[in-house]
């Protein structure tokens, strides 16, 4: 794929989900049910949403999740999404960094985060496919760190989206190799990052073996990049005779089971995307093994007004929001803290669909 591929797949790919719903067909968030407390008697402004991310304080469990990179609009989105995440002391993901790597132009879409985000926890991201690399170098690596001065790198696992693009990159087989030379040299932590087909438990337990961190659920539920590919339409392929991207629009594990899952066998670092839509998301997140909840499309919508109205406004009120709505879950169960909730199964209660998936 030349540059000029890459930048407008970037610009498809932060457009599609504004203009069209390319959404999962469910989310499972709405199987999950917290408990209420007719009483609270805990002060509403005094709990306390702090934590720490790796090592680094936050003022509340999430995350603004990977979304951009790679094109001159993506600098504006990125710095627009960093600035927000500096003032409101959140965590920001950037997106794939391969343009960066590939088309030197473009690094400035990245480094943008850290010259407005100069001490939020930050987190690199590049793909299995570039890892997988016949002539990978970590080298290269270590140039993603360095751009944004990264706290963690997420390497993204997104096969599912490889697979239904044109010129996808479906070929694996020397990722365990790879990762091995980045795990001897690297030290700063390394997340898996599903996209949007969620980890399972068995691929969790590998993961973490190989000498993962870390994950992101990356789960069903929310965006749904097979969904944009099937919009961009660009899988013209005449030996078939159906589109893959839209059969395989609903593919994945839901977000909520993926993250019950993988704390079944993992006390590293959780986040839970895929469908998170509000506050409330993320203490239901929290209460089945969570430890951040994180957005893309939310912030997606609220960057791209912030664009047009040359502001940050909406962003940080997105933000503000989802603390609050976060806030009052807790107030309603009367707990003081977000360690309180964590994996509580006292204070959640899991109902249809997603009962039955987890007790198959
Ligand atoms: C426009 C867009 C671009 C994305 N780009 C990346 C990416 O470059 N790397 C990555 O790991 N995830 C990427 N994601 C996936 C998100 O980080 C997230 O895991 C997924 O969209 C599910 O969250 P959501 O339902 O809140 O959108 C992207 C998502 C969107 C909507």
């Amino acid at each position: 794929m030349n540059e000029n591929d890459i930048n407008k797949r970037k610009l498809d790919h932060l457009k599609i989900p504004i203009e069209f719903d390319v959404q999962h067909s469910e989310n499972y968030f709405k199987y999950i049910k917290l408990m209420h407390h007719s009483l609270p008697e805990v002060n509403f402004e005094d709990i306390d949403l702090t934590t720490k991310f790796f090592n680094k304080q936050i003022s509340a469990p999430i995350c603004i999740a990977a979304i951009t990179g790679g094109h001159e609009i993506s600098k504006e989105i990125n710095r627009i999404l960093a600035t927000a995440a500096e003032s409101e002391k959140i965590i920001m993901g950037v997106g794939s960094q391969r343009a960066g790597l590939e088309d030197l132009s473009t690094e400035n879409s990245f480094k943008v985060v850290r010259e407005v985000a100069p001490n939020i926890p930050l987190i690199g991201n590049i793909g299995i496919g570039q890892i997988s690399e016949k002539n990978f170098n970590i080298e290269n690596f270590n140039k993603c760190i360095d751009m944004i001065k990264a706290d963690v790198m997420a390497i993204h696992f997104n096969a599912l989206h490889e697979l239904v693009q044109d010129k996808g990159n479906i070929s694996y087989s020397l990722f365990r190799s790879n990762f091995q030379k980045i795990r001897e040299k690297i030290k700063i932590p390394i997340i898996a990052k599903e996209v949007g087909t969620g980890i399972s438990q068995g691929m969790a337990s590998i993961l973490e073996n190989l000498g993962f961190n870390g994950f992101d659920v990356g789960g069903f539920g929310g965006t749904s990049f097979a969904a944009i590919e099937s919009k961009r339409k660009n899988f013209i392929n005449e030996k078939y005779s159906r589109d893959p991207a839209e059969l395989f629009k609903d593919w994945g594990i839901p977000t909520p089971v993926s993250v019950i899952n993988v704390r079944k066998v993992s006390n590293k670092n959780i986040i839970a995307t895929g469908g998170l839509r509000t506050g409330a998301d993320v203490a239901k997140s929290i209460a089945i093994g969570a430890d951040i909840g994180g957005f893309a499309y939310n912030f997606l919508l609220t960057a791209w007004k912030d664009y047009q109205n040359k502001t940050n406004i909406n962003t940080i009120n997105e933000i503000k929001t989802i603390k609050r709505e976060l806030r009052s879950c807790l107030w309603l169960m009367n707990l003081k803290n977000i360690n309180e909730l964590k994996n509580n199964i006292n204070k959640r209660i899991i109902l249809g669909k997603l009962y039955k998936w987890l007790n198959q």
